[in-house]
C-alpha cells in the first residue's frame, strides 16, 4: 500500500511511520511535513533507510506540493496541524490556514488523484466540554478554542467532501496522547522534562481539569484499524480508557520522577479551558476490534525513563522556542 502521511515529522505522525514500516514491509510511505517548530524530521531516522519511506519537506497549503506527493497514493493518513492550543489563543492566523486550508488543499489533490481512503486526523476537543457521560460519534460539535475550532472546520470539511464528491473519507477523533518524542510544550513531556531539570511545574487553575490519556501506539493502532477497516463518511472515536484530573496527573509525574509538591506552581488558568472531555469509544471496539492494549502504569513509566534517556533529543527543542 501506498501511503501519504502529512506531519510525520510530529509526535503522533513519525510513530504513526515508525511502527507502520518496521512492522510492514511492504508499505511505501511518503511523509510530507513542513518541519515546523514542533516537527523534527530526526523522529524518523529509525526508518530513514526503510527502502519505502520518503520524506519530503513542504507545506499542505502549497497546491503544487501536495498535487505532486498525492498523485499515485493509495490512501492519505492525515496528520499535520497546529496542535497546541495556548499558542492558538495567542494567534489563531497559522491554525485556520493550516488545520482549515491545507485540509481543503489535501482533499482537493486527493479528489483529482483517485486516492481509494483519505484518514482525516481529528480530536475530541471539537465536542466542547462535557461534566458528566461521555460523547458519541453522533454528539454535536460545539469546539471552545481556537485550535479546536480549526480542527472541527477540517473535520467538517472532510466529511462534506464525502458526502458531496463520494470521496472515502474517514474521520478519528482521540483523547489526548502521551508517549515518546512529544514536543516539550505539551503537559506530560513538559512537566518531566522541567522535573528532570529541577525546575518548577506550571498547573493551570486549580487542577481540576480532567482529561483520558492514551497512548501514542495505541492511537496509531486505532488509525490503522480505520484505515483498512472504516466505513466511509463514518467517524470513529478512539478512546484511552484512563480519565485523570491534571491535579491526580501531576502527583503520578511527580511520584514518578521523585519530586514532591513543591515543585508546583499554580499559574493562572488558560482562557476557555475546557473542563472535561470524555469519549465514549463503543463503536471502534465494537466494530472494529480495537482496545488499548497500553496500561496508563506502564505507558508512563516507560514514557517518563524515555525523557530521562533522551535529553539529547529535548532539550535542543527547548531551546529553540520560548516554552511557558
Ligand atoms: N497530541 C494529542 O494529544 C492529539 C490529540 C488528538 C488529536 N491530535 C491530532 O493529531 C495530529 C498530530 O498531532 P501531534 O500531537 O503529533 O502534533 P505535532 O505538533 O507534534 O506535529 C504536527 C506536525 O505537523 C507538521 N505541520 C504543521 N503545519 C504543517 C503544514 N502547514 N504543512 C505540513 N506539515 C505541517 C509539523 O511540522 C509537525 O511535524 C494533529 O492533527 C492533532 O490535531 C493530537
Amino acid at each position: 500500500m501506498r501511503i501519504l502521511v502529512t506531519g510525520g515529522a510530529g509526535f503522533i505522525g513519525s510513530e504513526y511511520v515508525r511502527r507502520r514500516l518496521e512492522s510492514d514491509p511492504a508499505t511505501r510511505i511518503t511523509v510530507l511535513d513542513k518541519l515546523t517548530y514542533s516537527g523534527v524530521e530526526a523522529n524518523l531516522a529509525p526508518v530513514a533507510k526503510h527502502p519505502g519511506y520518503t520524506f519530503v519537506q513542504g507545506d499542505i497549503c502549497d497546491p503544487d506540493v501536495v498535487d505532486q506527493v498525492t498523485a499515485g497514493q493509495d490512501a492519505v493518513v492525515h496528520f499535520a496541524a497546529e496542535s497546541h492550543v495556548d499558542r492558538s489563543i495567542d494567534g489563531a492566523g497559522p491554525f485556520v490556514s493550516t488545520n482549515v486550508t491545507g485540509t481543503q488543499v489535501l482533499l482537493d489533490a486527493a479528489r483529482r488523484h483517485g486516492v481509494g481512503r483519505f484518514v482525516h486526523v481529528s480530536t475530541d476537543e471539537v465536542y466542547g466540554s462535557i461534566s458528566e457521560g461521555s460523547w458519541t460519534e453522533a454528539w454535536p460539535l460545539a469546539p471552545n478554542s481556537p485550535y479546536s475550532a480549526s480542527k472541527a472546520g477540517a473535520d467538517l470539511l472532510a466529511l462534506a467532501y464525502h458526502r458531496t464528491h463520494g470521496l472515502d473519507v474517514v474521520v478519528t477523533r482521540c483523547t489526548n496522547n502521551y508517549g515518546p518524542y512529544q514536543f516539550p510544550e505539551k503537559v506530560v513531556p513538559l512537566f518531566i522534562t522541567n522535573l528532570l531539570d529541577g525546575k518548577p511545574v506550571p498547573l493551570y487553575g486549580d487542577g481540576r481539569n480532567m482529561r483520558d490519556w492514551l497512548h501514542v501506539s495505541d492511537h496509531c493502532r486505532g488509525i490503522d484499524l480505520v484505515l483498512h477497516g472504516g466505513r466511509a463518511g463514518e467517524v470513529y472515536n478512539i478512546g484511552g480508557g484512563t480519565e485523570l484530573t491534571n491535579h491526580k496527573l501531576t502527583g503520578l509525574l511527580l511520584d514518578a520522577v521523585g519530586a514532591g509538591w513543591d515543585r508546583v506552581e499554580y499559574v493562572a488558568d488558560r482562557k476557555g479551558h475546557d473542563l472535561r472531555y470524555s469519549l465514549d469509544d463503543g463503536k471502534i471496539r465494537e466494530q472494529l476490534g480495537y482496545a488499548p492494549q497500553v496500561s496508563f502504569t506502564d505507558g508512563l513509566a516507560a514514557t517518563v525513563a524515555w525523557y530521562r534517556a533522551h535529553r539529547t533529543w529535548w532539550e535542543p527543542l527547548k531551546a529553540r522556542v520560548a516554552l511557558r
